[in-house]
């Protein structure tokens, strides 16, 4: 267990609510809370348009919270100025899935590196490549890489140079959005096994934002289960498969196949229609889909409830 490491990220009943054009509002995120420990790898998993994402943005303040509180390293940073936070996101270093999106085509590896070093002026560049050097061969890469363009590099190597561009700023928190989505599943494996390496070496807390359930449930240490916006679950990744109390993850769990899985178990998917996160009333989302749902599903919100030691559930059933 984590309990006695210390906490750097509190993200306290984080709300967002983006206002469409016609006037309406979709809730993206609804009363979130978590809390991440030095040398955690916090996954959040959810289907597409669940939250994450937006999640991520929240805590990196690229979007404003409509409500709710971050605390990063014990400093409340929701309403920190442009100035305060930039020194606060040398710190917070984040990872996107689509590397080339991040990487100027016309911009050589080597200069993409040297950016973070320009941007927080923190050494003279022969002292930067240097340790940029270092963590290249840390990520397996030798220093070839910083002379060529990010076309001439397979998606795997990007992502490693990526990798290797975080760790390099030491932070103490790393965001990363689906980083492996966009690579083979070989590929992914490798990714990963890297990442945890530099992860338990530099005892870098991790908010790890993926979809894929089995990825999940190897690399990380807790995992949050969002539905619609909503938190639903938080347990320990070594219970998910044996633990797990939410019919929402339950019904997750059901529908993919892992590894070590029964090959003649049937899959089955979720039924029913997700609502729409539009206008939404205060209910628990997972109620159209839910197969067991009683009436006060579609009418309050179930609160997150702690069902054993560092499991969480939000579900009226269990009560
Ligand atoms: N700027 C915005 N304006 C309006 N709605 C938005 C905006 N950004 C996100 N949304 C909506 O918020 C919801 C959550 O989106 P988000 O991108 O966080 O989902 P996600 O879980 O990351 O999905 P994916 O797995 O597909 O990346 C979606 O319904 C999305 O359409
Ligand atoms: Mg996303």
């Amino acid at each position: 267990m984590t309990e006695e490491k210390r906490v750097v990220l509190d993200v306290e009943d984080l709300c967002k609510d983006f206002v469409l054009e016609n006037g309406s509002r979709l809730s993206a995120v609804d009363h979130v809370s978590f809390q991440i420990r030095e040398g955690e790898c916090f996954a959040v998993i959810g289907e597409s348009g669940c939250g994450k994402t937006t999640l991520a943005k929240l805590i990196t303040r690229v979007e404003e919270a409509t409500s709710g509180r971050v605390i990063f390293q014990d400093r409340d940073i929701t309403a920190l100025g442009r100035g305060k936070m930039k020194s606060v996101l040398r710190d917070m270093q984040m990872i996107f899935q689509n590397v080339l999106s991040v990487v100027s085509p016309k911009m050589k590896i080597q200069d993409f590196l040297l950016e973070p070093y320009r941007n927080f002026r923190l050494m003279p560049k022969r002292e930067a490549l240097e340790n940029i050097r270092r963590m290249l061969k840390s990520v397996r890469l030798t220093e070839a890489v910083l002379k060529k363009y990010p076309h001439q590099l397979s998606g795997g190597e990007l992502q490693r140079i990526c990798i290797s561009r975080a760790f390099g700023m030491n932070p103490q928190l790393l965001i990363c959005d689906e980083i492996t989505s966009a690579l083979d599943v070989s590929v992914q494996d490798d990714v990963m096994k890297l990442f945890r390496e530099l992860q338990s070496q530099h005892g870098i807390a991790c908010l790890f934002i993926c979809h894929d359930l089995a990825l999940v449930s190897n690399y990380s240490d807790r995992i949050m289960v969002m539905y619609l916006g909503q938190n639903v679950e938080i347990i320990d990744s070594a219970d998910l498969g044996t633990k797990a109390l939410h019919p929402y993850t339950r019904g997750l769990l059901q529908s993919f196949l892992f590894i070590s899985s029964d090959r003649g178990r049937a899959i089955r998917t979720i039924s029913g229609e997700p609502q729409s996160p539009v206008d939404v009333s205060a209910n628990c989302r997972f109620c159209t889909r839910c197969p067991k749902a009683s009436s006060r599903c579609f009418e309050e919100v179930p609160p997150l409830r702690e069902v054993g030691p560092g499991h969480y559930v939000a579900c009226f059933l269990l009560e």
